[in-house]
């Protein structure tokens, strides 16, 4: 059987995980976290893909790729993009797999401006607030969604 396939995208400053305000995203590195990613969803039979950038484009064009070649689910944490990006937002419509949305803090406790995001309502899920940790509940879920799938095609 085909491995099945999990995309972790990550945009702008989040490559700064560890060094960047500490207090509010936790000590891990974007490196660590992924590792701990990886680890998990070894068990659980997927494949992780990492891709990180600072860039809306490079994420929309990316975001194309997948659409050429679609992973079963897709985990982002957008950074800022993710209160301004109507690009982003349009490409990921692109594409039908699940899609976990997470925000290491919780961005409704914080400045108001962090308190719309531009993809709440067309992504499957929104993890907010619970630090590293967000990233491996999104996995869980969509590991769940990913299985249930599975047993019905079967
Ligand atoms: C973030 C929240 C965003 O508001 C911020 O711009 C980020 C990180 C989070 O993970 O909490 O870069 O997405």
């Amino acid at each position: 059987m085909k491995q099945k396939r999990i995309q972790v995208l990550n945009g702008p400053n989040l490559n700064m995980l560890g060094k960047r305000e500490p207090h509010i995203y936790g000590s891990l590195t974007l490196d660590e976290i992924n590792k701990g990613l990886e680890k998990e969803a070894k068990p659980l039979g997927l494949e992780l893909s990492f891709f990180q950038s600072n860039h809306e484009g490079a994420l929309v064009d990316k975001i194309h790729e997948l659409f050429d070649s679609p992973p079963e689910g897709l985990i982002i944490n957008p950074g800022a993009l993710t209160h301004t990006s109507v690009a982003l937002r349009d490409a990921l419509l692109l594409l039908s797999c699940p899609m976990a949305e997470v925000h290491l803090s919780n961005i409704y406790k914080r400045e108001a401006f962090r308190h719309k995001s531009l993809l709440a309502d067309i992504v499957t899920g929104q993890i907010s607030g619970f630090g590293a940790y967000g990233y491996h509940l999104a996995l869980q879920a969509l590991a769940k969604m990913i299985h249930e799938s599975t047993v019905h095609d079967a």
